[in-house]
C-alpha cells in the first residue's frame, strides 16, 4: 500500500482502501470524533475565504469549515475524495484535487487557513510537507495541525515497565509500523517554527482512548472530560494525539487569496481549465479533471 517516486518520499496510498466502514463506522470511534470535532472548533477561526483540508480523506471532519467561502477538500486517495464529494456534495463551495502534499499543486499565498489531522503521521519527511504547506498560506494564515505523539502515558507506562524498546522521551520520530510515525511534541515544534509557523495554542487529546473505558463509561461523560483537559496540552501534553494552533509568519509568499487556486507542478507558472483537462500555460504538463476530481496524481500524457 506503499508508493515511492524519484521525486518524492514514499507515501502511503488509501486508493481502494475502506478506512471509512473499516476505521470509522460502527467501530467504536465516536469519543474519538467528537472530541477531534471539539479541538477543531476551539483553535480553527470560524470565518475565512479559502481553507485547505490536506489528506481530508472521506470528509469526516470537513462539515466542520463551512463558515469558509471555499474548502479546498485535498486527499491522495481518489476513492476517499469520491466519498468525501457524496458526503458533501458536488456544491461550487467545494474544490475536490487529488494530489500529494509533498508536491501540491496549490498556487503560493492562495489559501488563508490549513487544516490537517491523522496525516501527519504517514509522513517520513515532515519538514518537506510543512514547507510545502507554508508555502500555500498567506501571511498569517492559521494552520490546524493534529498528530500523533509518542510521549503519551501509554508509551511511558510501557517504556518503564520494560515492554517497549522505543523511548517515548527521545525527540526522534518513531515508526512503530511502516510509515506510521509518533512524533514528541518537542520534535513538532521545532519542525514548524523552521517551516516558518508560530505556535500559539496546543490541546492534549484521547487521554481516555482505552477499550475498557470506551466500553464502561457513558460516551458524554468521556468527551466532557477530554474537553475539560484538553487545555493542559498547553504545557506539556502526555496524551496520544496533539491538536496544535500555529500561524504563518513573516511576509512572504504575498497575499494571493484571490488569484487563481492551481500552480502548476512542473514549473510553478500558472493553468488554465480546457474542457476537462487543467493545463500549464507554459505547455510543459496537462492533468485530468474527472467527475469533478482535479487530479494531479498524474499527468495526463503530452
Ligand atoms: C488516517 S487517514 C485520515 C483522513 C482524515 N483526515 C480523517 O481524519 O478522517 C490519512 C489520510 O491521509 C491521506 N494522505 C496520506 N499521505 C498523503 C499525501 N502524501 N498526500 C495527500 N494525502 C495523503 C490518505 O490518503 C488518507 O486519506
Ligand atoms: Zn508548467
Amino acid at each position: 500500500m506503499t508508493k515511492a517516486t524519484p521525486s518524492s518520499p514514499p507515501i502511503i496510498d488509501y486508493e481502494g482502501s475502506g478506512y471509512r466502514t473499516d476505521f470509522w463506522e460502527g467501530q467504536g470511534r465516536e469519543y474519538e470524533d467528537r472530541t477531534e470535532r471539539i479541538a477543531l472548533r476551539r483553535l480553527l477561526p470560524a470565518h475565512g475565504r479559502r481553507v485547505v483540508h490536506l489528506g481530508a480523506g472521506f470528509g469526516r471532519m470537513t462539515g466542520e469549515l463551512g463558515g469558509y467561502d471555499h474548502i479546498v477538500v485535498l486527499d491522495y486517495s481518489r476513492t476517499l475524495l469520491r466519498e468525501a464529494q457524496t458526503r458533501l456534495g458536488t456544491n461550487s463551495r467545494f474544490t475536490y484535487v487529488a494530489a500529494d502534499i509533498y508536491r501540491l499543486p496549490l498556487a503560493d499565498g492562495s489559501c488563508d487557513a490549513a487544516v490537517m489531522e491523522r496525516v501527519i503521521h504517514h509522513f517520513a519527511d515532515v519538514p518537506a510537507a510543512f514547507k510545502q504547506i507554508r508555502a500555500v498560506l498567506a501571511p498569517g494564515a492559521p494552520f490546524v495541525l493534529e498528530y500523533a505523539s509518542k510521549r503519551n502515558l501509554k508509551a511511558i507506562l510501557r517504556y518503564w515497565l520494560r515492554r517497549q524498546k522505543w523511548n517515548p522521551f527521545d525527540e526522534d520520530p518513531v515508526e512503530f509500523v511502516e510509515l506510521n510515525f509518533d512524533f514528541h511534541p518537542a520534535y513538532m515544534a521545532r519542525c514548524l517554527h523552521e517551516a516558518g509557523f508560530y505556535t500559539e495554542r496546543r490541546l492534549a487529546l484521547s487521554y481516555f482512548r482505552l477499550g475498557l473505558l470506551k466500553r464502561t463509561v457513558p460516551l458524554s461523560l468521556l468527551v466532557a472530560l477530554d474537553s475539560w483537559l484538553q487545555p493542559t496540552g498547553q504545557l506539556a501534553p502526555c496524551s496520544p494525539s496533539v491538536f496544535t494552533l500555529n500561524f504563518a509568519t513573516g511576509d512572504q509568499p504575498p497575499h494571493a487569496i484571490d488569484g487563481p487556486l492551481f500552480k502548476c507542478l512542473n514549473c510553478g507558472g500558472a493553468l488554465h481549465q480546457d474542457g476537462d483537462t487543467i493545463v500549464c500555460e507554459q505547455g510543459d504538463g496537462r492533468w485530468a479533471i474527472r467527475d469533478g476530481i482535479y487530479d494531479f496524481k498524474e499527468a495526463l500524457p503530452e
